[in-house]
């Protein structure tokens, strides 16, 4: 049993008052609060430590560099990466995919075929096309169905001896659908083909086992998991990693530098150019062993009894409709009531302290797919109440009212 009063106490932004009412914060897709933890570790490092890292001989780039690369190690060890190099600190998941993208630009030919999901977020999806337009390569699309999930007949229909890449995410950050990427790992390693697991959704809810999953590539954003923003990963096999070229020139990642040749650094500095978000590697190190401290089990427990009350409180409201109603889910519930624009909705919760997020969450193909131009989104971590949702409810009745 997670004692949910004792967590509220380390994420002091749940104090605020927003608009004359106690913030209840339900756009955790989108960001996650921050424990009082990392926020000292970020102070922290910019009161004691703030110093380049990998090039100093003084104390304080010794110090600052031998945090970053322990924050590397509990990232490994969170992942269950088999080597520390397998983890490249980048900007957020969308940096790691670009950075995969970019790679696969000179591995790609003109008759290869790459497959995405339909439940994909924009930065799983853009990065793949522009991967397109440079190879020749053609990009095809897993249908989903009315529930949200993943038609999985028609991605083994799709499967053949051109598909070298498949890219999905663990989670639907619009409607919350957990897909099967065991399945889908499993049946593109038969064809010869690479996964990429877009995770920056999962990483709040669930612990990957990057090795038992055999996924190729595993990116996220320290965001979403209670660390800072601008900072995030790509976990990518060695095998895979060595055979992508660099991805942006530069300081650190190099080995030798002349002008007649340059030869790059071994992993994972290959992946590494300029000086990097030092705090937030650190921070976001801090931030895995506070969700490890209350532990994922727990998490995704009460998370589900969360989903289950508010989609049962939801549903007794006339005119609303959930889009999303897979079979496994996480803790996200998008939603339209009749014909209120969303953003009307999200205008007047906010003025009753209530942040939800409104529009279509960078996941325009599934807002196509249901014909409508946006939801309301209320996403849960674990620190949100059944007493949060039960105001929730409350303020949206009031909202649909004064809309209708
Ligand atoms: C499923 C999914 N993929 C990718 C991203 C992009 O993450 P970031 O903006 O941190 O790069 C998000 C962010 O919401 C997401 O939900």
């Amino acid at each position: 049993m997670l004692d949910i009063q004792h967590i509220r106490k380390d994420f002091p932004i749940l104090n605020r008052i927003v608009n004359g009412k106690p913030l209840i914060y339900f756009d955790n897709a989108a960001t996650s609060q921050t424990p009082q933890h990392v926020i000292d570790v970020i102070v922290d490092y910019y009161s004691n430590y703030n110093a380049n890292i990998h090039r100093g001989v003084h104390s304080l780039s010794q110090e600052a560099t031998d945090a970053y690369e322990q924050a590397r190690i509990k990232i490994q060890k969170h992942f269950n990466a088999k080597e520390s190099h397998e983890i490249i600190f980048t900007s957020g998941t969308t940096d790691s995919i670009n950075l995969v993208a970019n790679g696969f630009s000179s591995l790609l030919k003109r008759e290869d075929e790459i497959i995405v999901s339909a439940l994909e977020h924009h930065s799983n999806i853009v990065p793949w096309q522009m991967l397109c337009e440079r190879t020749g390569a053609s990009l095809k699309v897993i249908p989903m169905n009315e529930n949200g999930e993943l038609m999985l007949s028609a991605f083994d229909a799709l499967l053949n001896d051109s598909t070298k890449l498949v890219f999905v995410n663990h989670i639907s950050n619009a409607l919350g659908t957990i897909n099967p990427i065991e399945y889908i790992i499993e049946k593109a390693h038969k064809v010869g083909a690479a996964v990429l697991v877009d995770g920056a959704q999962s990483c709040p809810h669930i612990k990957p086992d990057v090795q038992a999953l055999d996924v190729d590539f595993y990116v996220c954003s320290a965001h979403k998991l209670c660390g800072p923003t601008g900072v995030g990963m790509l976990y990518g096999k060695e095998d895979w990693l060595n055979k992508l070229p660099p991805y942006q020139g530069g300081g650190e990642m190099i080995a030798e530098v002349s002008f007649e040749k340059t030869t790059y650094a071994s992993l994972p500095h290959k992946f590494e150019a300029g000086t990097p978000n030092i705090c937030g590697g650190i921070a976001f190190g801090v931030a895995i062993d506070y969700m490890n401290s209350i532990g994922f089990d727990n998490i995704a427990k009460y998370e589900h009894e969360l989903l289950e009350y508010a989609t049962e409180q939801l549903q007794k409201i006339e005119g609303l409709k959930i889009y999303g109603t897979a079979k496994e889910k996480t803790s996200v519930i998008s939603f339209n009531v009749g014909n209120i624009h969303p953003y009307d909705i999200g205008t007047i919760l906010d003025k009753m302290g209530i942040a939800v997020r409104t529009g279509h969450h960078c996941a325009q193909p599934i807002m196509d797919f249901y014909n409508i131009p946006g939801t309301v989104r209320a996403s849960f971590m674990f620190y949100n109440t059944k007493k949060e949702i039960d105001t929730f409810i409350v303020a949206l009745k009031k909202a649909v009212m004064m809309l209708s």
